[in-house]
């Protein structure tokens, strides 16, 4: 059986890594044949190739080398190349991981082949339209055959959209991965006094002028040292004089994009997270670290239990007096301990490649 997945950003690394490794684990004789395509959407080595070395992720077998673009020449060009692809390499299936717009590009090109196509963290839900992620994800899901949900809340919408005879709980994918690292990592050599680390990358923030003059004033006013990892399109779109005023600030450390370990072993020492990213608030719940979201919702409601996350907006008149609780460590700490078991206690690799041989090997029998 033929299968390819789908990748093309940061975020797809981390999942591609855990169902490459699944897929190879799988008893001889289960003449599984997997390649990966590659879109090129994050292009710089620090954004892509350095995942693939320390995760240990095979090459990618086709290269697109798309790179950046507006969404509609971006996800055309992917169209083009992907189905290019399909069409020299007849896949059985397709695996698109996330809600990016490699993982929609992926999802159209297939079906249109009738190819399967399986999507990998499906059935998260912002209800927001306004965000990319969200329109990339109702479409993924409504193009594919077999949906792959993280939690049961993904189950739960899914279903409210007719999806739920597709639609199988195998856990998160991305917990596997964390729990595999995150023993291993040394202290960071930043993490001597204590810190929030805060990223940003959303286009709902980083294209509003608004949004993020309000992100700027809280950097300026955190009564902390913050350890900001600062990603492409944040330093593509804020302003040049908007940069130098935060790279002013003695408090903030500006750090180039980290690779997966220093990340983790960022968000493991951090006193808290402050992010707009779907995959740090949920390392951050993994690893019992108090997160505030600078969003209007999250997609990631069991991290809100027991107020490991919070979703405060990007507003510095909010967020800054919840910092200062957190830091006095008064009644404001979380409560309880994170529970992983909703997130598939880091089985999900094996049970999202069982799931996936089990609905093709029916379909073809
Ligand atoms: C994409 C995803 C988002 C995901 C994020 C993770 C979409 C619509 N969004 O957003 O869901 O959370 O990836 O990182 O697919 N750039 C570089 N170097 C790179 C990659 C990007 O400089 O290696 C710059 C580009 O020039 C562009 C900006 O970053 O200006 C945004 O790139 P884009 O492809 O739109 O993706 P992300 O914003 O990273």
């Amino acid at each position: 059986m033929r299968l390819l997945s789908i990748v093309g950003a940061r975020p797809q690394f981390m999942k591609v890594a855990v169902i490459a490794a699944a897929l190879k684990a799988l008893p001889e004789g289960a003449e599984i044949e997997h390649r990966i395509l590659h879109t090129g959407q994050h292009y710089d080595p620090r954004m892509s190739d350095c995942f693939f070395r320390q995760l240990s992720i095979p090459d990618p077998d086709f290269h697109l080398g798309i790179g950046s673009g507006n969404h509609g020449a971006q996800t055309g060009a992917m169209l083009a190349g992907i189905e290019r692809v399909l069409s020299e390499w007849r896949a059985d299936a397709v695996i698109v991981y996330g809600d990016t717009n490699s993982t929609v590009a992926g999802a159209l090109a297939a079906a249109k082949l009738h190819v399967r196509v399986i999507h990998l963290e499906a059935g998260l839900r912002s209800f927001n339209r306004r965000m990319p992620e969200e329109i990339n994800r109702v479409a993924t899901d409504h193009l594919s055959d077999v949906l792959l949900c993280p939690t049961a809340t993904a189950i739960e919408n899914a279903q409210r959209e007719g999806l739920g005879d597709k639609s199988y709980l195998t856990g998160d994918v991305m917990l596997d991965l964390l729990l595999k690292y995150a023993a291993g990592l040394d202290p960071h050599e930043l993490a001597k006094d204590s810190y929030a680390l805060v990223t940003m990358h959303r286009a709902e923030n980083t294209d509003s002028p608004a949004r993020m003059g309000r992100f700027i004033t809280l950097l300026e006013r955190l009564p902390l040292t913050a350890i900001l990892p600062m990603h492409p399109r944040l330093r593509a779109k804020l302003p040049a004089n908007d940069l130098a005023r935060i790279e002013r600030l003695s408090h903030v450390r500006v750090l180039e994009p980290c690779d997966y370990g220093e990340m983790l072993a960022l968000e493991r020492d951090a006193c808290m997270v402050l992010t707009d990213s779907g995959g740090v608030q949920k390392e951050a719940y993994f690893l019992g670290v108090p997160c505030l979201t600078l969003r209007t919702e999250t997609e990631w409601k069991e991290t809100l239990e027991g107020g490991w996350n919070r979703v405060l907006d990007m507003n510095p008149d909010v967020v800054l007096p919840v910092v200062d609780s957190l830091l006095r460590g008064n009644g404001s700490l979380p409560k309880g301990v994170p529970d992983l078991e909703q997130f598939g206690s880091g089985r999900a690799g094996e049970a999202s490649v069982k799931t996936i041989l089990n609905s093709l090997r029916g379909e073809s029998q």
